[in-house]
Formats: C-alpha cells, sequence, structure tokens
C-alpha cells in the first residue's frame, strides 16, 4: 500500500511553522509574559516565583541533592568548591516504575509510597548516617507554588503523573516527613526548585552570562532572571527567577494532531505548548500521524520520541532499522517509499518542536532587553531531546537566526548536562550560607 500523497502533503503543512508564524508567536509569548508581569492571572503561563536570583559562583561546601522530575529519580552528594568548580561525590538513579513490579506514579499508588521510595535511595546514598547534618537541595520539577525557597505546593501534576495525595502539598514536608519515618531527622530539605531553575543556576555558577534556563526533554519548560523583582526572602543576585510553566502557553494555534491528543490525555487543555514540543509527547503525535496515512485512526502504537530518533537517523539504503520498528510497533511491513514519507512526518514534528521552542527563547531574550541592546548570552538547555534529538538543536540554533537576525551573533544555546543535580546543591548552599 502506498500512502495517498495528498494526505501525506496535508499532514507535513499541519506541522510547518514559517518565519512569519514564528514572529507572530514570539510577539505572542511574550506578550503573554509581560501580562504575567502585570498579574499572572492574565498569562496563560504560571510565571511562578523561584525565591532565588543567579549564584556568586563562590558557594561551597557538600550538599546532597535530589532530582525529582521524571520516570527516574536521581539522588547526590555534591561538593561545591566555588569558582563554579565542583565534583558529584556519589550519585545513584532509580526509576520510578519498573512494569510488572511497581509504578510510583499511577493513580493507584500514594504519596507515602513514593516519598518512602526516595527515602530508601537516600539512605543508601548517605550510607545509613543518620547522625551528621545533612542539607538537601530538592529539584521538584512540576508546577509548584512557593512562598519562599523552602516551600513549594504542588499546584497540579503534570507530564501524566497521577500519585494521590501530593497535588495541593508541600513537596518538601512529604519528603522530610518520609526521611524521619525511615529515621533520617538529620537530612534537612532547604531549598526546593524547578529543573529549569537548577539548571540555570549550574549553568551560572559556570558562566555568568547567563540568564535563561531550559529543560527539553519528557517535558518542557523554561526559566528566566527577572530584574525587576526583588524579595527580602530571595537568595542569590540580580533579581528572582521566574519558572514560566511555558508548557502551558496556550496562545499558538494548535493542529488537529494535537487537539486530537490533547482531548485524549490524561488533562485535557493543559499544558498545550508542552504537548506539542516535549519528548513526552512526539512520538504520540507521530503515531497518530501514521495511524491516519494507514486508515487506522485512534490506534496508539506506542511510539516514542526515541524511536522517531532511530527513525530519523536511519539513512541506510533499505531503511532496515526504521523499517524494524515500523513492523514491531505499527504491526505492517511498509514499502521504501512510505518509510521515507513516515521519516519526513517525523523529522516535521521534530522541527516544528525546535522552532517553537526557539521563539520561546527569542521572546524571553526581547522580553529582558526591553529598549536596550540584546545582551550576549547563553541559554543553558538540559534534556534528552536538546541532547539527542537529530534536528533539534540545529534547528534552534536556525529559528534563532530567523528570529534574531544580526543579534543572533550573541546568543547560543549551550548543554548543562546534570544541572538539575548540581543546581539543587547550589539552591541548598545559597539557602544556608
Ligand atoms: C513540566 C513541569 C515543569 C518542568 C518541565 C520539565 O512542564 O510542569 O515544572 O520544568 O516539565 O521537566
Amino acid at each position: 500500500m502506498a500512502f495517498n500523497e495528498e494526505q501525506f502533503k496535508d499532514i507535513i503543512s499541519e506541522f510547518t511553522v514559517s518565519t512569519e508564524r514564528l514572529q507572530e508567536i514570539a510577539a505572542a509569548f511574550r506578550q503573554d509574559m509581560q501580562l504575567g508581569l502585570r498579574d499572572v492571572t492574565l498569562s496563560s503561563m504560571r510565571m511562578l516565583k523561584s525565591y532565588v536570583g543567579l549564584p556568586s559562583g563562590k558557594e561551597t561546601g557538600e550538599y546532597l541533592a535530589l532530582d525529582f522530575g521524571g520516570t527516574n529519580i536521581r539522588v547526590f552528594k555534591i561538593r561545591l568548591d566555588g569558582n563554579g568548580e565542583f565534583e558529584v561525590v556519589k550519585k545513584i538513579a532509580r526509576p520510578l516504575i519498573v512494569p510488572g513490579e511497581y509504578n510510583y506514579i499511577s493513580k493507584e499508588s500514594t504519596a507515602e509510597q513514593m516519598f518512602d521510595f526516595i527515602a530508601e535511595m537516600i539512605d543508601e546514598l548517605i550510607e545509613g548516617n543518620n547522625t551528621d547534618k545533612f542539607y538537601l537541595g530538592h529539584t521538584f520539577s512540576f508546577p509548584s507554588r512557593q512562598d519562599d525557597i523552602y516551600n513549594a505546593q504542588l499546584i497540579v501534576w503534570t507530564k501524566e503523573f497521577a500519585t494521590q495525595g501530593v497535588e495541593g502539598e508541600v513537596a518538601n514536608d512529604l519528603l522530610a516527613a518520609a526521611l524521619k519515618r525511615r529515621g533520617f531527622g538529620n537530612v534537612v530539605p532547604v531549598a526546593v526548585l524547578n529543573d529549569t531553575v537548577a539548571v540555570l543556576l549550574s549553568a551560572a555558577y559556570k558562566n555568568p552570562d547567563t540568564f535563561i534556563g531550559s529543560i527539553y526533554a519528557t517535558g518542557h519548560n523554561t526559566c528566566y532572571l527577572e530584574p525587576s523583582i526583588q524579595d527580602e526572602k530571595s537568595f542569590g543576585k540580580g533579581g528572582m527567577i521566574l519558572n514560566l510553566e511555558c508548557g502551558n502557553f496556550m496562545k499558538l494555534a494548535p493542529n488537529r494532531f494535537d487537539k486530537e491528543y490533547d482531548d485524549s490525555s490524561e488533562k485535557p487543555g493543559e499544558q498545550r505548548f508542552e504537548k506539542m514540543v516535549s519528548g513526552r509527547y512526539m512520538g504520540e503525535l507521530f503515531g497518530m500521524a501514521i495511524a491516519e496515512l494507514v486508515g487506522e485512526q485512534g490506534k496508539n502504537y506506542n511510539l516514542t520520541s526515541v524511536d522517531m530518533s532511530m527513525i530519523i537517523l536511519d539513512e541506510s539504503d533499505n531503511f532496515e532499522k526504521a523499517s524494524a520498528i515500523l513492523e514491531e510497533k505499527v504491526g505492517r511491513k511498509f514499502e521504501h517509499d512510505d518509510i521515507a514519507k513516515i521519516r519526513e512526518i517525523a523529522a516535521a514534528i521534530v522541527v516544528r518542536s525546535a522552532r517553537l521552542v526557539a521563539a520561546s527563547f527569542v521572546a524571553i531574550i526581547w522580553q529582558r532587553a526591553g529598549h536596550d541592546e540584546i545582551e550576549r548570552q547563553h541559554i543553558a538547555v538540559d534534556g534528552s531531546v536538546y541532547e539527542k534529538m537529530p534536528l533539534a538543536k540545529d534547528n534552534i540554533t536556525s529559528a534563532l537566526a530567523e528570529l534574531l537576525g544580526e543579534d543572533a551573533d550573541k546568543v547560543d544555546t549551550v548543554l548543562d548536562n546534570g544541572g538539575s543535580g548540581l543546581g539543587a546543591a547550589i539552591a541548598a548552599a545559597m539557602a544556608v550560607e
């Protein structure tokens, strides 16, 4: 069976964003930020206060860090040596789901079970030491309302998490209670932060010309240093970092796949931008497009963004690898020309994602610059899509050039790998020093 050419072209056009359209999206994003700065209820983004600005780079000492933001939990012991230097002394990582064994993110699991699991990891990290005092920074990467550096109350789960008893609660309280249940009252959570904030702190610790931090992975979100917000409860310099929660940005037009996916998702109407760009969702959109082409609309093939990246990377003459993935997931053997088209669709979805992310970065750069010249800067990005997905980084760079023109020379994106752990240690140091 060969795909219908018209239908194929239509799908590609659904995922294509022109320069003009991108300009409009960047302008709409900036306007939404401006509305939010005036009155947060006017913005589609939450623009959450983090109670930290930038670090001095001189922070020192040994801290524990917890990175909790996806299905993989990581705990670290990190030593900060100042001058942007540090060492990860110890690290343990463990998944929150092992199919057939346990699943701490489903509706059937509870906050206690989830945080006891984390406390057990911390126990292992500190080798059962229940006497020395440890300060802990907690990267908790879900939209949370804070009124100081400790207190982050989960507003709503994102990324399809559904564990009971966490929404509305203070994440650090749940963690501290679990640590106490296990006999570790000596481990004291002192700071909580979003992963985007952690990435920005981590990058700025090493390089001060960094004002924007972003995660481009399972989820997508960005934070930036807002100079106009000062607060006596805030630590660090240059203003306050705002976690935009831009995964919830809505002032852009979804295509028919975006709409259909959203309708069937755990939280319809929410995280519309994230559902268009992040790794958790690109595979879903890809699967829906294929289902349409083969006349199986509504069928879920469980295609992931990792499948997409392997399909895009398969440039062999007979598309052996791509063909095998498609046969396994979609359950049919595709002709050569159809695989070529499927690869084009995968590429179009990734390119759209990267362009939209770039537009949001440009909006923030414009907003920070105001009427002044754009400053030289690095945008710190962490996450598997940015790091590993073919076409992602290159298309961010080219879209930045399209939107910024000559000023594009002043801006680049840099990978800040592992920033979620390091940033948490830095935040802990900022809070206790
Ligand atoms: C989701 C969360 C956000 C986080 C992002 C990346 O968008 O709501 O808090 O920063 O995922 O992990």
